[in-house]
């Protein structure tokens, strides 16, 4: 399979600026030769670029740079869609309001092949706010919300033809909820796992649960990784930093079941800010960690071991 590397430089969607450095990080970190080293066909289709969508102001006065973002979700919804046909899109972020754009493409690619599509959205958020009930205006926040259709979007952002069925939508890592969207995920039936579900029971075993469902309804994989999923002890590089994150074991093995499964259609990484950054640590993480859902291993093991 091919392996097609998008730089989407969004920062529009993001509170601090420095997020459009993310896909230079990303090829300075080696991006590219990790997924060649893996036997893959690797394509660096450069960065992509948005023209402004035209979209009205809108009354709640908080929100920042709606044009502009709208403009990346309709640009990434098509790229998305098309080269998901035939390969396997890295989307190099860029804020997280840039998978409103890849998870809707992915969605009509899905539609295309008769099979529903899953996402599975490793954060500390869940991004699922809606224009009307984000207070800080920052679009990062609402991704999730556009993406499974909730309303208010419409003459806003562009028309969504495929939305995600909220129940297929699977989030690990939570750990920062705004009241509003604490209520919406409830009454959508997202499945939800926030910090203290993996304290207790472990991160293996719900994962293997979500990936046993995807393949029995033979669905498409989105997986969307946002860096703050991480522990910011050993991921910095991100504006949105929150205590009490995922570990380095604990990461790595979601992106090794993700491979053994063999359901991953299309990944975005999102989030990393190369100037709030250590010297590349925290995107030579999220390289090694795209390697890892790649198929880089310690040792070889049957298929399925989990
Ligand atoms: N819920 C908060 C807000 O709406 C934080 C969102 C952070 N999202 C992100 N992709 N970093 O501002
Ligand atoms: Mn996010
Ligand atoms: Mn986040
Ligand atoms: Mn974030």
């Amino acid at each position: 399979l091919r392996c097609v590397l998008v730089g989407a430089p969004v920062q529009a969607g993001a509170g601090r600026r420095g997020c459009d450095m993310g896909p230079s990080a990303y090829r300075a970190a080696g991006i590219a030769e990790a997924v060649s080293d893996l036997g893959f066909a690797v394509i660096d289709a450069g960065n992509l670029e948005a023209a402004p969508w035209p979209a009205p102001a809108h009354p709640n006065g908080a929100i920042r740079n709606l044009p502009e973002v709208a403009g990346w979700t309709a640009t990434l919804a098509e790229t998305a869609e098309r080269l998901a046909a035939d390969s396997l899109p890295l989307f190099l972020g860029g804020d997280h309001s840039l998978s409103a754009g890849t998870i809707a493409g992915m969605s009509r690619r899905a539609r295309a092949e008769g099979r529903p599509l899953f996402v599975l959205w490793l954060d500390s958020h869940p991004d699922f706010h809606t224009l009307d009930t984000t207070t800080s205006g920052n679009l990062h926040g609402v991704p999730m919300a556009y993406a499974t259709g909730r309303s208010g979007f419409a003459g806003y952002f562009p028309p969504l033809d495929a939305p995600v069925d909220p129940r297929r939508v699977c989030m690990f890592g939570l750990r920062s909820v705004d009241p509003a969207e604490r209520a919406a995920l409830r009454e959508a039936g997202v499945r939800v796992h926030d910090m203290r579900l993996i304290d207790e029971e472990g991160i293996a075993r719900p994962l293997a649960a979500f990936l046993d469902e995807v393949a029995a309804a033979e669905g498409l994989l989105h997986v969307s990784l946002d860096v703050d999923f991480l522990d910011p002890g050993i991921a910095p590089g991100v504006g949105t930093t929150v205590p009490g994150g995922t570990s380095f074991r604990e990461a790595h093995l979601v992106m090794e079941m993700l491979h053994d499964s063999g359901l991953v259609r299309g990944l975005d990484l999102v989030e990393l800010n190369p100037f709030l950054d250590e010297r590349g640590r925290t995107a030579l993480l999220m390289v090694d960690l795209a390697a890892s859902l790649l198929g880089r291993r310690v040792l070889d093991r049957p298929t399925r071991s989990f």
